[in-house]
């Protein structure tokens, strides 16, 4: 049966417990129940959940408990932690949960334990990644590496380079790590330009190792490289991780110096693969483990825990009761943590690239919304950019902030300031400030009504201690499986990405076209040899042509 024929999707919309619980006010719903903060926190792992600040009560949570439930949630949980192909439009097991395994757990594809070949790869990892760091692995020239160089795009960047920049506090300052992701020059340019070819050691990523803007990186970096160390250098400052072995062969890199992984990894879940090679040699194998065994909590969380105290089950609700019942297509992730700058840019291609479906499982068209537009910036930042719109704007913009009690750094009165920032904007976003309030500070007549916040605008406070590597394991996985929750309810497959295909090939045909000659753009038999294009991607190809340097 379809999401929307439903009885239990049905009753979110007229079931009185369900449309008491839309219509109420924050304001009265935390007056009327002191206890709701306590009631409505949860604990997994490090995280403390706060989900109290969302428009929800305990009988309309009900309500979606049991839509999980008549959508198999925990079905199809099951099915992907017993490595069911449910990735079922490539027909691929979908086992991210198996790259932060324990060496004892058992995780099968097509009948075979992939834990252990999981752990050898973990192995090798280690092995390089003390070689390198202890300056054993050195360049052509004798020398110890410096710089780390990741090159990837999507998956093979955003992963390793969100939690390098969360994480790199932790680790030691004994080489820097970049990434350089955009096929735009300007990015591998700025990346190369203060570095020594004898010192720089490229980790390549990429699953397919068939993207375009991570080979043309590849390459030009090792014209970069060979034309000061010549060829015979590659072997010593190129390193792969890919799942295609023919591939990497091809471009020249040493299969010994691959690290593979296996095709029941998506791109966007593979951080915690050998995609997250860079990060290992940048922070140390031990600290990866910490990393993986963050992510190991939550996993096991998930799987067990009942889905009225499982928080990525809980999380994933909330999002479907703001979307569907009160309308808000979106998601603005705000963490107090300047090292989770890149953290709303890989949740993106997280939820984006993974629920962003209108074709169900069923290849039938859905007749509902599926994910919403994910953003954010850190704050204190945001606040003086756009939350003037989060706060009096007229779109409903659920967040969910993020924060830690402990800095990793010495300033503990910034620390002090950050935290007063970030509880006073769930607060102000829920509570508002009424006109009679408004009025009483004394407030000029003719700015009374703009200065007035309406509240009841929704948002989950999630906080931990301090960020640690365990501590983000513990925060991708908890949104890797809200996520997950969240397709499954949809009725979409979160596992493919066709939707990023049409793009790619449209620039393949075009790409020779704005470099042929005059000559080359016309066949033998005098007609054009150019795709045909509507009249505006014509112009604009042409209007390049004209002025290419
Ligand atoms: O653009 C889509 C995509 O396939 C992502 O899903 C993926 O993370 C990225 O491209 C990079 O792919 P690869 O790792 O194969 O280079």
């Amino acid at each position: 049966m379809s999401l929307t024929d439903l009885p239990e999707w049905r009753a979110l919309f007229v079931d009185p417990d369900s449309t008491s619980a839309a219509a109420a006010h924050l304001r009265d719903l935390f007056a009327d129940d002191p206890g709701r903060a306590a009631r409505m926190t949860n604990e997994v792992g490090d995280l403390r959940v706060d989900w109290s600040k969302q428009r929800l009560t305990e009988p309309a949570v009900g309500a979606l408990l049991q839509l999980a439930r008549a959508r198999g949630v925990e079905e199809r949980r099951n099915a992907m932690f017993l490595g069911e192909a449910i990735n079922v439009t490539e027909g691929r097991s979908v086992l991210h949960v198996a790259l932060r395994s324990d060496p004892s757990d058992v995780y099968v594809v097509e009948g075979r334990n992939v834990v252990p070949d999981v752990h050898d790869v973990l192995g090798r990892i280690g092995v390089f990644a003390r070689r390198v760091r202890s300056g054993e692995w050195t360049g052509a020239t004798g020398k110890p590496i410096a710089a780390v160089v990741n090159i990837g795009i999507g998956g093979s960047d955003l992963g390793p380079a969100m939690a390098y920049r969360a994480l790199r506090e932790s680790a030691t300052e004994q080489f820097q790590c970049r990434f350089v992701s955009n096929v735009d020059g300007a990015d591998i340019h700025r990346n190369l330009a203060d570095l020594d070819p004898a010192t720089t050691l490229f980790v390549v990523s990429s699953k397919t190792f068939t993207t375009i803007e991570t080979l043309t990186n590849a390459r030009t970096a090792r014209a970069w490289l060979t034309a000061t160390l010549g060829g015979e250098a590659v072997a010593k400052h190129f390193v792969a991780v890919s799942t295609n072995a023919t591939k990497v062969a091809e471009f020249g890199i040493d299969t010994d110096n691959m690290f593979g992984f296996w095709d029941w990894v998506g791109g966007r879940y593979s951080v915690d693969s050998a995609i997250g090679l860079s990060l290992a040699l940048a922070i140390g194998p031990k600290r990866f483990a910490e990393f993986l065994g963050g992510f190991r909590i939550v996993d096991r969380h998930f799987r067990e825990a009942p889905l009225a105290q499982n928080v990525p089950v809980l999380l994933a609700l909330v999002g479907i009761w703001n979307q569907h019942v009160l309308g808000a297509n979106t998601l603005a992730v705000l963490p107090y943590a300047q090292e989770l700058a890149r953290f709303p840019a890989y949740l993106q291609q997280l939820d984006m690239e993974s629920n962003g479906k209108y074709v169900g499982v069923d290849g039938g068209r859905v007749d509902h919304t599926t994910g919403p537009i994910v953003w954010g910036e850190p704050g204190t930042n945001g606040q003086h950019a756009f939350y003037q719109l989060i706060h009096q704007g007229t779109w409903l913009v659920p967040c969910d902030f993020i924060g830690f009690a402990r800095p990793n750094h010495q300033y503990q009165e910034h620390h002090d300031l950050l935290v007063a920032n970030l509880f006073a904007q769930a607060e102000a976003l829920a509570f508002g400030k009424t006109r009679d309030e408004v009025v009483a500070d004394g407030v000029a007549d003719h700015q009374v009504d703009h200065r007035v916040f309406l509240g009841n605008r929704p948002s989950t406070m999630i906080l931990a201690d301090q960020l640690t590597p365990s501590v983000l394991g513990q925060l991708v996985a908890l949104y890797e499986h809200k996520v997950f929750v969240q397709g499954v309810i949809w009725g979409i497959n979160s596992y493919d990405q066709w939707g990023v295909e049409l793009g790619k090939v449209l620039a393949n045909r075009i790409s020779p076209e704005l470099t042929a000659t005059d000559d080359e753009r016309v066949n033998e038999i005098g007609t054009s040899n150019l795709a045909a294009h509507d009249s505006s991607t014509t112009a604009l190809i042409e209007w390049y042509r004209n002025r290419r340097g």
